[in-house]
């Protein structure tokens, strides 16, 4: 909505501020972060979630410390997932306490940050987490708050490596074979752990609803074995039900989003009734949006460098668009074969369509940022072309591959724009060298 098209020129702005400008001052590719865009999707969350719980904004999808920021001023939680997206919080100033840290496989140092930072809480995904964690905490004299990450086998409906609740997988606790009920026993008998919840993430860009009913009834249904085992009151301590992330957003103007409201609400009515059946009080419901935060309101800038028509026998040809970025920016394309709507931006074209591909400037074949699109048959080389939705997952899977400089993030707001990541240049490469 705060995207416009200037109607002299054709050039595309966004909050204000032209995209010609935006190659200029920062040079391309470019991440260009509409910010209003960022704070009112996170507004959303808080509306359809806040009076059920709470959201943890996934950082996994995107984070800088202007980004933690804006998480913290609308009044969101933190999942991070590492040492390093915990230092990045931390370093921004995120209160610890709303602080969740996740993974499979954080170490010692990164398990004793946590507790060093007094974060709000941490989830278990192995037992013998649950024996370090306990440890660690010991030797500090806390007692560290945690839920269990459950493996609920709902095989949710998305690329299968972002699919994360079927059981033949590395993450969280099955819930069959008893595996996470023995997981609540142990923690249950330690002396340095707090068991205040349980955990489900199944997976990632879903549109469908029935995923999440499923996860969250089969959550539910533990909390039900825990009350039988335990009994009511000592369950209550296990006051949070987390559902995880996942909501799916639209890459192609064709793709239509859940409605968080309508997720919020269906949630909340299965947790009710549920806890309500064995005697519960209603627990908190936690969710861990990344990319229905993070995606939509980002674009990548890039210059178009050469391009090449290729001719694939039978009279028919195809477009070869380079440009100046490619896998390293965006992995997306080639790794879980996204799609994504990509536009010439910086002037208007009557010329005819053509059939074309938009490709990187790394060294291999697969380098592919669209793998089919129209784009108007008179682009030249400096033309800018916008691809739309890569705030999630993109920056935050970048690689230096080819050496590649990191692209700069740009965040626009009210006319104007400003850094929030510097571009990466040679010097930062330089620093790693030892001799
Ligand atoms: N919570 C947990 C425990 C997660 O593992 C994830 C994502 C999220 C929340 C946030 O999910 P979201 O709301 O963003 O869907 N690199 C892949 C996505 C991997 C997601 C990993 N976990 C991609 O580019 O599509």
């Amino acid at each position: 909505p705060r995207n416009a098209v200037r109607a002299e020129s054709g050039e595309l702005t966004i909050a204000g501020v032209g995209v010609g400008e935006l190659a200029e001052t920062f040079g391309t590719p470019l991440f260009v972060l509409d910010e209003d865009d960022f704070r009112s999707r996170c507004r959303d969350m808080m509306t359809a979630f806040g009076p059920y719980g709470r959201v943890h904004y996934a950082s996994k999808a995107f984070l800088c410390s202007e980004v933690a920021r804006w998480v913290d001023q609308e009044g969101l939680s933190l999942d991070v997932c590492s040492g390093g997206e915990l230092a990045i919080a931390l370093h921004a100033g995120f209160p610890a306490e709303r602080i969740a840290l996740h993974g499979n496989n954080k170490s010692l140092d990164e398990l004793d940050a946590a507790l060093e930072a007094g974060v709000g809480h941490i989830v278990l995904d192995s037992m013998m987490e649950i024996e370090r964690l306990d440890r660690l905490a010991g030797e500090r004299g806390v007692v560290a708050d945690v839920l269990i990450r459950v493996t609920v086998g709902v095989e949710a409906h998305t690329h299968e490596f972002i699919a994360t609740a079927h059981e033949d997988q590395k993450f969280g606790f099955a819930l069959s074979g008893g595996v996470a009920m023995e997981a609540v026993r142990r923690v249950f008998a330690t002396d340095n752990l707090r068991l205040v919840g349980l955990h489900s993430h199944i997976g990632s860009q879903i549109f469908d609803m029935d995923g999440f009913e499923l996860a969250a009834h089969r959550v539910l249904g533990l909390l039900h074995d825990v009350v039988d085992e335990f009994g009511v009151d000592k369950t209550s301590q296990m006051s949070i039900v987390d559902l995880g992330g996942g909501l799916g957003i639209s890459y192609l103007p064709d793709e239509r989003p859940l409605s968080i409201a309508d997720v919020a609400e269906t949630l909340a009515a299965i947790v009710r009734r549920e806890s309500e059946a064995v005697g519960l009080p209603m627990p908190t419901i936690a969710v861990e949006p990344g990319r229905a935060i993070a995606g939509p309101g980002t674009i990548t800038l890039y210059r178009v460098g050469t391009i090449k028509d290729v001719e694939l026998g039978g009279g028919s040809v195809r477009r070869y668009v380079s440009v100046d970025g490619g896998m390293s920016d965006n992995i997306r394309t080639v790794l879980y074969q996204a799609e994504y709507d990509v536009r010439l931006v910086s002037r208007v074209s009557d010329a005819d369509p053509v059939v074309s591909r938009v490709v990187g400037k790394h060294c291999e074949s697969g380098d592919i940022v669209i793998k089919d699109c129209w784009l108007p048959g008179d682009l030249e080389p400096g033309d800018l072309i916008a691809v739309a939705a890569t705030g999630a997952y993109c920056y935050s899977m970048s690689s230096r591959y080819n050496m590649a400089m990191r692209p700069a993030v740009v965040a626009v707001a009210d006319g104007t724009a400003r850094v929030i990541l510097r571009r990466e240049t040679l010097d930062d490469y330089l620093r790693l060298e030892v001799s």
